[in-house]
């Protein structure tokens, strides 16, 4: 049983890592990423809200994000711990989140930052593949076995909206300005574990593991 955090870069490898995180430790994955584009697949009330920002490459407002996280983690499934990717992203978010455990009686047990450098965060975005189930691909770096068809699922691959290189450029000021502030904060808790992001994705893996394994 392990709570615990992915922070990293956009195009770090959060949601490639937290896949694999997710089926070795059996604990739910839970993106507000992939939550938020599917509600505005859906078309609700949310994703309407959410669409101007994210296609824009800014950050959904904290009331909306701690709405979806409180009645996410009050789901059953997480009773046996939980993997959040891509929450939190800011102070508030961050904040919100100890109070929100702390009413349910839970804590954190280790914060997962994945560094890369900018430029390789770049050409990963921009050949990025993505599948509706979550799954992520790169048309270099991590081909599927069957072109444009997701090895999971079989689902159509299709490459996101806020992958341009104008969104992509925004993310990143909105990252390095309202979330890499969160790595001291919990730094201070004797939370935190620097993987470096740049090797293979079984290597990161290895060594996301280790640093799991070591507190479990
Ligand atoms: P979100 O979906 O969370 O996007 P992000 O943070 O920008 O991160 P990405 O999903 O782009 O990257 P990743 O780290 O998951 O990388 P991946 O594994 O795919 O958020 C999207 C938007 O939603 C935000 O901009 C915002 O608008 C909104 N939002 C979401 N949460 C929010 C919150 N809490 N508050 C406010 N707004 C919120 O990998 C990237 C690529 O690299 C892939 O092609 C992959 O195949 C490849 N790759 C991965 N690992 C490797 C490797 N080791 N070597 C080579 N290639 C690799
Ligand atoms: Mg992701
Ligand atoms: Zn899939």
């Amino acid at each position: 049983m392990v709570n615990l955090v992915l922070v990293g870069a956009p195009g770090a490898g959060k949601g490639t890592q937290a896949m694999k995180i997710s089926q070795k430790y059996a604990i739910p994955h839970i993106s507000t990423g992939d939550i938020l584009r599917d509600n505005l697949e859906r078309g609700t009330q949310l994703g309407l809200q959410a669409k101007e920002f994210m296609d824009r490459g800014e950050l959904v407002p904290d009331i909306v994000l701690i709405g979806i996280i409180k009645d996410r983690l009050s789901e059953p499934d997480t009773a046996t711990g939980f993997l959040l990717d891509g929450y939190p992203r800011t102070f508030p978010q961050a904040e919100a989140l100890d109070d929100i455990l702390g009413q349910i009686t839970k804590e954190l047990d280790v914060v997962i930052d994945i560094e890369v450098p900018d430029e390789v965060l770049v050409k990963r975005l921009a050949g990025r593949r993505m599948c509706r189930c979550g799954a992520s691909y790169h048309v270099l770096f991590n081909p599927p076995e069957v072109d444009g068809k997701c090895d999971h699922c079989d689902g159509e691959l299709y490459q996101r909206d806020d992958d341009t290189e104008e969104a992509v450029k925004t993310r990143l000021v909105a990252y390095y300005a309202q979330t890499h502030p969160l790595i001291d904060y919990y730094s201070t808790k004797g939370l935190l574990r620097t993987v470096n992001g740049t090797g293979s994705i079984d290597d990161i893996f290895r060594e996301i593991c280790a640093a799991i394994d070591r507190i479990l």
